[in-house]
């Protein structure tokens, strides 16, 4: 194991991954829904080298789809060979070297198709169909034409199409039906003029997790994969694993008298002689400040409020009078300790967010392993894959 010191630092379980992985499976139709993993935003600030890899190497993943261009190239570069997806809009430029790194575009406005026509690019691409979400891709009123731009095109490659549920997390939602139907009469009229893309996907992880995905070739999953749920306020069926650990060490522990106050603001005053014990660890290594006061954290299997604000580098708890705690002890403010889980969705209903936020904001520059059957296999310097 790697010694840290004193300093904070991030485990990511790949087993966890795979774990995930196989939930999701479990409701994916293996004839006929293959996965296309979601690992943009470096996997969701978990780390889109190692997780691609394991998913590729041992998970047998054969798609992956990130936002840009440059993480594509950077998954590419870093052994992945499936085919991968950028969602976002790229450079004529880009297209043009994606073509021989295998690189699949999404085409999200007409007049890009016309600029790929006119440059007479090569190119892979899934159409994105707008049904609903609002955000990027083409609005059904313009299905049409793209087709009759498309028909007589050669070096283009219409592989895919997909759409994007805004709203599939919400229970009973009439939402998805709709995004549905939508989709379903654009894919009507497409095949109807002679197109026939190979893919069809549109399952992020509530999708998937709660609708029939029996219409699509790829499921598209991104957090159940992560181990959190789409909304961390509901129940999802399955039964996912965090993947993310954030933890550090007790670097102080002092007895101090009642009426103490402990952090920025002194909004934490002790209520009796107690101890208090500081924790390297802050919000510029990902741990939210709306934790003051309010989030907890394991010591030795135990429970801990965080007592007062959370500073930048640094959480105070206060442990009682006699706390056998020292300096040294393993803290963990979000993973497994024993049989306790402080998970990124506990802390994200703390804060009303969601716990794609949380592990975004997981800090990218603190120490960070990646352990498969308990060894590490890849670590912040790059070593490993
Ligand atoms: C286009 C697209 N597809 C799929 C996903 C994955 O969604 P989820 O993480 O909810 O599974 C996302 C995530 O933001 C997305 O933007």
């Amino acid at each position: 194991m790697i010694n840290f010191g004193f300093s904070p630092h991030i485990e990511i379980s790949l087993d966890n991954v795979l774990h995930n992985l196989k939930q999701i499976q479990s409701l994916a139709n293996p004839h006929r829904n293959d996965i296309m993993a979601v690992v943009k935003d470096d996997a969701y600030g978990c780390g889109a080298v190692p997780i691609a890899n394991t998913l590729e190497k041992h998970g047998g993943v054969r798609f992956f789809t990130v936002a840009r261009f440059q993480e594509a190239c950077t998954l590419r570069n870093s052994g992945i060979t499936s085919p991968i997806l950028v969602l976002g809009k790229s450079t004529l430029e880009q297209i043009k070297e994606g073509w021989n790194k295998r690189i699949v575009f999404t085409l999200n406005d007409l007049s890009d198709l016309k600029e790929w026509i006119s440059n007479q690019l090569e190119v892979r691409f899934h159409l994105n169909v707008d049904t609903g979400m609002g955000r990027l891709g083409l609005l059904p009123s313009e299905i049409a034409t793209f087709c009759e731009q498309l028909k007589f095109i050669s070096g283009i490659h219409f592989e895919g199409v997909f759409t994007h549920m805004a709203r599939a997390d919400e229970p009973n939602t009439q939402s998805v039906d709709r995004q549905l139907s939508i989709l379903r009469q654009a894919l009507a009229y497409i095949r109807s003029q002679g197109l026939s893309p190979q893919h069809i996907h549109f399952g992020n992880s509530a999708t998937l997790m709660r609708f029939d995905i029996k219409e699509s070739t790829l499921v598209r999953p991104g957090i159940a994969l992560y181990g959190c749920n789409p909304d961390p306020a509901q129940k999802f069926p399955l039964n996912l694993r965090p993947i993310a650990s954030l933890k550090s060490t007790v670097v102080k522990v002092k007895q101090v008298p009642p009426e103490t106050e402990i952090s920025y603001g002194g909004n934490y005053k002790t209520s009796s002689t107690t101890c208090i014990a500081t924790i390297a660890l802050g919000y510029a290594h990902g741990l939210p400040r709306f934790l003051s006061n309010r989030g907890e954290v394991l010591i030795k299997g135990k429970r801990y409020r965080i007592a007062g604000n959370v500073t930048m580098d640094y959480i105070m708890v206060d442990v009682g009078i006699d706390p056998h705690i020292s300096v040294g002890d393993e803290v963990v403010a979000m993973g497994f300790q024993g049989d306790d889980c402080i998970s990124p969705d506990e802390i994200a209903c703390l804060g009303n967010t969601i716990g794609y936020e949380v592990l975004c904001h997981l800090g990218p520059n603190i120490d960070r392993i990646y352990l498969l059957n308990d060894s590490i296999v890849f670590n912040e310097k790059g070593s490993g894959f």
